[in-house]
């Protein structure tokens, strides 16, 4: 698989395009084209149904500790500046970066890499963005480069290290940055907080100063309030909500993997604190699942718990699933979907404020110089009074937090395929899933002649309604496939003289090329079967 074939098909079909490209583009925004805007929205939809709209509240779902109930919300991406503060946003959500002298460019200090190198009596750090081979290749050029040194010298390198991170080096006299030519050019690592601040209103001074989201989650935790006293829900129960997030990312890249404005499809569970343990490792599975039900093969993605130095100041425990992507040297994986164990430290910090962990590692809130809460809460009663169990309680809450680009991405990767054909003709087919395609189904007449056109037209328009189909009665039919393979068009439905003979049509499947006949009547009821949810 190569990730500039799959950029370039995105391009030249449509699905994804940088961000106000006459313009020379944005780095880290991107636009959905007319087959990515349907795909995207696919995967938003297949979330939302299985996770919410069509969930059964009265049943067990296989391996759940009991029924749950699942409501959504669609809430505003600003929101009070208090929000950020309680939820530790304002004071945590930063990453280090560092700048080079040299060459002007800003990078994020844990994504810079490189090799030790020993010679003419000292030891440097070249540095690169890149990992695995390519990175190795870079090093080595960059290393001759600053020795003086001919290609055919590179056996005489003598290198003391593998490729190690940046954060791993104390003395950054001795690092060549990865766009310079000199020693020493990179500055100490700064904090660097990744909130988009904005301002409300005509204030433009702190006192209209706001943030745009960056995650979809903190909108959840503030209206559970509102969703219990509004609602019939009982814990255990979820609120979903699908929507943008921003972050000003320092170093986006990879295609929209790294994005400055994405979407996520976040679940917040709350459950009571002694079942919560049982719900993670419930609902880190059934993620799993609902990729690999999907399509994602599961020799690409991986399921990875944390380590405890890893976990974020909220977490006590968080799974990651993370997927083989294209861009990735062999072995390493991107995160798709991290699935938290968030506790009760969200309600808890909206009621009483900031919290911090103490020496015994108990959250109580964070206080100021002056003995106050340095982020006071809402001072609102967050607990749940559950009548089951006659307790009163701040919910524990497990979150399924997805990248809705992310996800996107993944299918896209593992959807594209080149192959051979009988006759050595190549084609490019983008093997989604049926419920992601773009378009279910394409109809052709067979020729333009005969009453072909008129019957396909027919079908068409019977389809329309309810299935995203495509007309397409341009060039032979040999090319009108493969313009559908490349779309992933499942299928293809051709009128062709024996239908206006015996009602039934050609049903071309887009991953094996078999064609059958299908009685005109049946075609509706084999489309939905395709598009059937496998139940996760
Ligand atoms: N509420 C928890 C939370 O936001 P996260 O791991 O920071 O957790 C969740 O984000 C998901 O959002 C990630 O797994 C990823 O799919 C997506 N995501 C995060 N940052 C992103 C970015 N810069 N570009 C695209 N997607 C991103």
């Amino acid at each position: 698989m190569s990730m500039d074939k799959i950029v370039a098909l995105c391009k030249r079909r449509g699905f994804l395009f940088p961000s106000s490209e006459i313009y020379g583009g944005l780095n880290g925004f991107w636009d959905y084209g007319p087959l990515g805007v349907e795909l995207k929205r696919n995967v938003k939809e297949a979330w939302w149904k299985d996770m919410v709209a069509a969930h059964d509240e009265l049943s067990q779902l296989e391996g759940a500790p009991s029924p749950f109930q699942m409501v959504g919300l669609d809430c505003s991406i600003i929101m009070h500046p208090q929000v950020w503060k309680c939820s530790g946003h304002y004071d945590l959500f930063h990453d280090f970066m560092v700048d080079c002298r040299e060459s002007k460019k800003r990078y994020r200090h844990d994504q810079v890499r490189g090799r030790w190198l020993e010679g003419k009596g000292q030891k440097v750090f070249v540095a690169t963005q890149v990992g695995g081979e390519e990175g190795l290749k870079e090093t080595e050029t960059k290393a001759l480069k600053f020795l003086g040194m001919r290609s055919k010298q590179a056996g005489e390198l003598v290198w003391a290290s593998e490729l190690v991170s940046l954060t791993t080096v104390k003395d950054f006299a001795a690092v060549i940055a990865p766009d310079a030519a000199t020693l020493g050019t990179l500055t100490e690592p700064r904090e660097f907080n990744l909130m988009f601040k904005t301002f409300v209103g005509a204030l433009s001074g702190e006192e209209g100063a706001a943030f745009l989201r960056p995650e979809t989650a903190q909108g959840i935790f503030v209206n559970f309030k509102n969703v219990v006293d509004s609602t019939r829900v009982k814990t255990p129960f979820g609120i979903a909500q699908v929507g943008k997030s921003f972050r000003n990312e320092i170093t986006p890249r990879n295609f929209t993997f790294r994005s400055r404005e994405f979407e996520q499809m976040e679940i917040e569970f709350f459950c009571h604190p002694k079942e919560s343990a049982q719900w993670y490792q419930w609902w880190r599975d059934r993620r799993y699942r609902w990729y690999t039900n999907l399509g994602l093969n599961p020799q690409r993605l991986i399921l990875r718990e944390h380590l405890p130095e890893e976990l974020s100041h909220y977490s006590c425990g968080t799974a990651d699933i993370e997927y083989g992507f294209p861009f990735l040297p062999p072995g390493e994986f991107g995160e798709l979907e991290g699935i938290a164990h968030r506790a009760d430290f969200d309600l808890r910090s909206h009621q009483e404020g900031k919290l911090v962990k103490d020496a015994e590692n108990n959250l109580i809130v964070e206080q100021g110089e002056d003995g106050k809460p340095r982020h006071k809460g809402s001072g609102k009663d967050l607990q749940y009074f559950d009548d089951r169990v006659r307790e009163r309680y701040w919910p524990h809450v497990i979150e399924p937090s997805a990248g809705a680009d992310r996800g996107t991405l993944a299918f896209l990767c593992e959807a594209f395929a080149e192959e051979t054909l009988e006759g050595g003709e190549m084609r490019t087919v983008m093997r989604l899933h049926p419920r992601l395609a773009p378009v279910k189904a394409a109809i052709f007449p067979l020729v333009n002649r005969d009453a072909m056109p008129e019957k396909a037209q027919e079908l068409y328009r019977s389809l329309k309604a309810d299935f995203a189909v495509q007309y397409d009665d341009g060039g032979a039919i040999g090319r009108r496939y493969r313009r559908q393979d490349e779309a992933g068009t499942p299928v293809c439905l051709t009128i062709d003289g024996q239908t206006l003979t015996d009602q039934t049509v050609t049903w071309r499947d887009r991953d094996s090329q078999q064609q059958v006949r299908v009685p005109l009547g049946e075609v509706e009821s084999k489309l939905r079967t395709l598009l059937k949810p496998t139940s996760a």
